[in-house]
C-alpha cells in the first residue's frame, strides 16, 4: 500500500510582492482550512517569507524557500543562508531548480552541497531533476537523470533517504503550457525510484516523494496523480492563482 502523503507545492518563482502574498495566502489558509490528507507547501519569494509564514502560522499551509546558499554565515554578498531560513520558520527547501541550474551556475556539486546542509540545518530538501528537451530528442533522458541523481543525491544517511523530496521537472514542460504525458512522467518516475532503490535500498525508495513539476494545471493533474510512483506536485504558474492552487491541492 501506498503510504506516501501526497504534497502539493508551490513555486511562486520570482513573482509576488508582500501585498500580493499577503492576499494569497489569506485565501489559500481559509479555503484549504479542511484539507488533512495532504501536505500542502508554499515557497514565495524571499522577501516574502516573513510575512507568509505570519499569515499561515496555525494553519495547514507550510512554508519553503526557493533556494539558499550551502554556508551558515559569512562574506557571501546577497546570499541567504539555511540558518536564516530556519529562523523565519521554513521547513523546505527547493535545490536545484533547472532555472538555478541553467541562469545561476548551479551543478549537481552545488546540489549536493546544498542539500546536505540543509539536512544538517533542519530543512527538508526537494531536489530538482530533469532532463531538457534536446537531451530527450537525444535519448539522454535517463542517463541525465542518473548522473543527477547518483552526484547529487549522494551521501544521504540515517533517516535522510526518506525524507527526502525528489522533483522531476522535464526542462521541456516547464512554463510552456506542454506537459509531460501521465505515462511519460510515470516512467522517468519509476527509472527514479528503482535507482533510488538500488543505492539506498528498498524501505528508502518506497517513503521517498518523487513529485513531478511542469505545466501542471488544475485540469491535468488528477490523472497524473493517479499515476502509481508521482507523490505530487511542484507547481510554478498554477500555484499564483488561488483558485487553481485550491484545485490542486483538492486534485
Ligand atoms: P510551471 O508549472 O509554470 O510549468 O513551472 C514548473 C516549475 O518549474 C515548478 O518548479
Amino acid at each position: 500500500m501506498n503510504k506516501r502523503i501526497p504534497l502539493i507545492a508551490g513555486n511562486w518563482k520570482m513573482n509576488k510582492t508582500v501585498g500580493e502574498t499577503v492576499e494569497l495566502v489569506t485565501q489559500l489558509k481559509q479555503k484549504l482550512s479542511d484539507v488533512r490528507n495532504r501536505e500542502i507547501l508554499v515557497c514565495p519569494p524571499f522577501t516574502s517569507l516573513v510575512v507568509a509564514k505570519e499569515v499561515i502560522k496555525n494553519s495547514n499551509i507550510k512554508l519553503g524557500a526557493q533556494n539558499m546558499y550551502f554556508e551558515k554565515s559569512g562574506a557571501f554578498t546577497g546570499e541567504i543562508s539555511p540558518l536564516m531560513l530556519k529562523d523565519i520558520g521554513c521547513e523546505y527547501v527547493i535545490i536545484g531548480h533547472s532555472e538555478r541550474r541553467q541562469y545561476f551556475g548551479e551543478t549537481d556539486e552545488s546540489v549536493h552541497k546544498k542539500m546536505r546542509v540543509a539536512f544538517e540545518n533542519g530543512l527538508f530538501p526537494i531536489v530538482c531533476v530533469g532532463e531538457t528537451l534536446q537531451q530527450r530528442e537525444q535519448n539522454e533522458t535517463f542517463s541525465v537523470i542518473e548522473r543527477q541523481v547518483r552526484i547529487g543525491l549522494t551521501g544521504l544517511t540515517g533517516e535522510e533517504p526518506k525524507i527526502l523530496v525528489i522533483a522531476y521537472e522535464p526542462v521541456w514542460a516547464i512554463g510552456t503550457g506542454k506537459t509531460a504525458t501521465p505515462q511519460q512522467a510515470e516512467e522517468v518516475h519509476a527509472f527514479i525510484r528503482k535507482l533510488y532503490s538500488e543505492i539506498y535500498g528498498k524501505d528508502a525508495a518506497e517513503s521517498v516523494r518523487i513529485l513531478y513539476g511542469g505545466s501542471v494545471k488544475p485540469d491535468n493533474f488528477s490523472e497524473i496523480m493517479r499515476q502509481p510512483n508521482i507523490d505530487g506536485g511542484l507547481v510554478g504558474g498554477a500555484s499564483l492563482k488561488a483558485d487553481d492552487f485550491i484545485k490542486l491541492v483538492r486534485y
